[in-house]
C-alpha cells in the first residue's frame, strides 16, 4: 500500500521489525521524537572518517534537534537500528530532489530523475558495527520503506566520496551502478 511520510510518522509500526546481526538482536524502526539524546550520542560517537563520509562536521545537538523536528513534516524519513547500547545505524531517506544537487548532477550525465519516482538514500552505521553485516541488514527495510512511499529509483543522498571505497563496494554489492565520479543509483 502506498503511503506518505506524515502517515508513517503518525503510525510508524509498519516499519518496525527485529533482526539479528552477528549474534546480536537489534530493532529497526523509524526515528521517533524521543530519540534526540540517542541521536546526539550516535553522531558524537562517529569516527572522523565516518563523519567525513556522512553529513560532515555538523553540530551534533543542532543536527539531532533538526532531524527530530522534521519527523513527519518535510521530505525526510529516517530509519534507525537500535542495539543494547543505543543507535547502531541511521538511514537517511529523502523524497525531494532540490535543484543544484542530485537532479542536476544526473542531468549532466543525460539521466532525467523523475521526482515522483526517486528516493535519496544515505546510510551510516556506528563504527562498532561496521564490517559485521548491519549495513546489509538495513537494506531490505530501507527498500520496503521506499516502496511504501511509492518510489522505485534510489540515488545516493549527496553522492559518495571518491575515496569511500568501502561504501562503493557496499553499494555495488547491492546493485548500484556509477553515474559519473560522485553518484550511484539503482532501480528497485
Ligand atoms: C558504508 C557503510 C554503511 C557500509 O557498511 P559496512 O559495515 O562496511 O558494510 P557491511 O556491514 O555490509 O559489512 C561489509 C564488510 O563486512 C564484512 N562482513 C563481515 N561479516 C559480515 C556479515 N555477517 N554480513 C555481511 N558482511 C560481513 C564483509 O565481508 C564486508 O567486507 P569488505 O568491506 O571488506 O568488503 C559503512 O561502512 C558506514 O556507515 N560508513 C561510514 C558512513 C558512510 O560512509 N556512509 C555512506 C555515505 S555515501
Amino acid at each position: 500500500m502506498i503511503t506518505d511520510i506524515a502517515a508513517l510518522a503518525a503510525d510508524p509500526s509498519p516499519l518496525a521489525r527485529t533482526i539479528t546481526v552477528d549474534g546480536a538482536g537489534l530493532s529497526i524502526r523509524a526515528l521517533l521524537p524521543g530519540d534526540g539524546e540517542a541521536l546526539v550520542a550516535f553522531l558524537a560517537g562517529l569516527s572522523g572518517t565516518s563523519r567525513r563520509f556522512w553529513h560532515g562536521d555538523t553540530d551534533h545537538e543542532v543536527a539531532a534537534a533538526g532531524w527530530i523536528e522534521a519527523i513527519g513534516r518535510y521530505d525526510k524519513l529516517r530509519l534507525v537500528a537500535v542495539d543494547r547500547v543505543g543507535l547502531a545505524g541511521v538511514v537517511d531517506l529523502s523524497l525531494s530532489l532540490p535543484e543544484g544537487h542530485e537532479i542536476t548532477r544526473y542531468a549532466e550525465h543525460g539521466i532525467h530523475l523523475d521526482p515522483e519516482r526517486t528516493a535519496r538514500f544515505g546510510p551510516c552505521v556506528a563504527d562498532r558495527w561496521q564490517g559485521r553485516g548491519l549495513a546489509d541488514a538495513l537494506i531490505p527495510p530501507a527498500w520496503e520503506a521506499i516502496r511504501r512511499l511509492g518510489r522505485d529509483v534510489v540515488v545516493l543522498f549527496g553522492g559518495v566520496h571518491e575515496d569511500n571505497a568501502r561504501a562503493r563496494r557496499f553499494y555495488r554489492r547491492h546493485g548500484f551502478t556509477e553515474v559519473g565520479a560522485l553518484d550511484m543509483w539503482r532501480r528497485l
